[in-house]
């Protein structure tokens, strides 16, 4: 029997030819594994209102961990039209299958690494060596909204907080409420997380980035939860910046940042900007990490123009096996991944368009595979 099941999640678009990608290096390095295909992704949401199906949910308890392309993610009511005519008008709404992946399973971590790779000439500048750990479960992804606004809880509002005055002549369908939850739990968590890491790799600080100056509760609990939890790392020093300040800061001198924590809708938007810094989002790798199950997937998007051509980068795809391979203990094949990576891209022979060259996902994988 192989020593790994790896749930194996292409999912819309370019998804599955990066994972083509991933597949060519895993078997040139002749991976212990079995792979097993699970149905996510925009198909299972027209066909059957749901594109994240109960078997897959299954399988992915059944797994190590999983291997995952892209997804295509819609607002809700161009989702709807997009529903097989049998299906419309039946209350179906759709939620991103990642999102609900990351809370169902508790993947409490979003880790996303940005290393700038001596030589690719995307990068905005050298020696950029970043991870973001992202909060993964709640915040303003916790889906707790409202709209039209209902009478009731705008009711139990305005008891408790006089702001909520300033709305009381708009009427509820004029309103959408989004509410950012954050426990103390899951800020301890992801900070933790950091520190840990942070002291593992030989890094000197964690920046925490939040907004409490304005948002006070919510991203107020963060940075006090980080204070307290810093107290334990007596030789990282902690600092604390603005969610504003940062991406100017990440601009300016990034080479100054190691590893930063934050909550999720932050930690989405300055890991965009993180990943535009080594090259763009063709060299996000991420990982979504719990205590029981790990899911993998390079951060781009779906890039439904390009599905089928071979032509996206798959270094974010195979920079994201490394991550896999990490995780599930497999260092040494991580770190002779990433030696072959960053051997390519410094080699500058076989690179895809956005490199400036004009070599398929495919070509390049082939590339990387032939170092290992
Ligand atoms: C990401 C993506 C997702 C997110 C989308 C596809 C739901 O942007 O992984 O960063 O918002 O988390
Ligand atoms: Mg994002």
């Amino acid at each position: 029997m192989p020593k790994y099941k790896i749930a194996w999640l292409p999912g819309d678009g370019v998804g599955n030819d990066v994972m083509e990608a991933a597949r060519i290096v895993l078997d040139k390095m002749k991976f212990d594994a079995e792979y097993i295909h699970g149905d996510i992704g925009w198909e299972f949401w027209r066909a059957e209102a749901n594109p994240l199906p109960d078997r897959t949910v299954k399988l992915l308890n059944e797994c190590d961990c999983a291997l995952f392309g892209a997804i295509t993610s819609k607002p809700r009511d161009e989702a709807e039209q997009e529903l097989a005519p049998e299906l419309q008008g039946k209350g179906h709404i759709y939620s991103s299958p990642i999102v609900r992946l990351r809370q169902e399973f508790n993947l409490r971590t979003n880790l996303r690494p940005c290393k700038a790779y001596p030589g690719n000439p995307l990068n905005y500048k050298e020696d950029i060596d970043l991870i973001v750990f992202r909060e993964n479960t709640e915040d303003l992804y916790s889906g707790v909204e409202f709209h039209p606004f209902p009478d009731e809880v705008r009711a139990v509002i305005s008891k408790h907080n006089p702001k909520m005055k300033k709305f009381d002549k708009v009427d509820g369908k004029d309103i959408a409420v989004s509410l950012r939850i954050n426990t103390r739990e899951a800020c301890r968590n992801i900070v933790t997380d950091a520190f840990e890491y942070a002291k593992s790799h030989g890094y000197k600080s964690v920046t925490i980035v939040e907004k409490p100056n304005v948002i006070r509760e919510t991203s107020g609990l963060m940075v006090r939860t980080a204070r307290e939890v810093a107290k334990n790392y007596p030789g990282i020093d902690m600092w604390e910046t603005n969610i504003d300040a940062m991406c100017m800061w990440l601009i300016k001198n990034p080479m100054d940042y190691g590893v930063i924590a934050t909550s999720n809708m932050f930690g989405d938007i300055v890991s965009d900007l993180c990943a535009q810094l080594v090259g763009g989002l063709g060299f996000a790798a991420s990982g979504n990490i719990g205590d029981k199950l790990a899911v993998f997937e390079p951060t781009h998007g779906s890039a439904p123009k390009y599905a089928g051509k071979y032509k996206v980068n798959p270094m974010a795809m195979l920079l994201t096996t490394k991550m896999m391979f990490d995780w599930l203990g497999e260092t040494d094949k991580g770190t002779a991944l990433e030696s072959a990576i960053a051997g390519v891209i410094k080699d500058g022979k076989v690179r895809t368009y956005d490199m400036g060259g004009s070599n398929t996902s495919l070509e390049v994988a082939q590339a990387v595979a032939a170092r290992l």
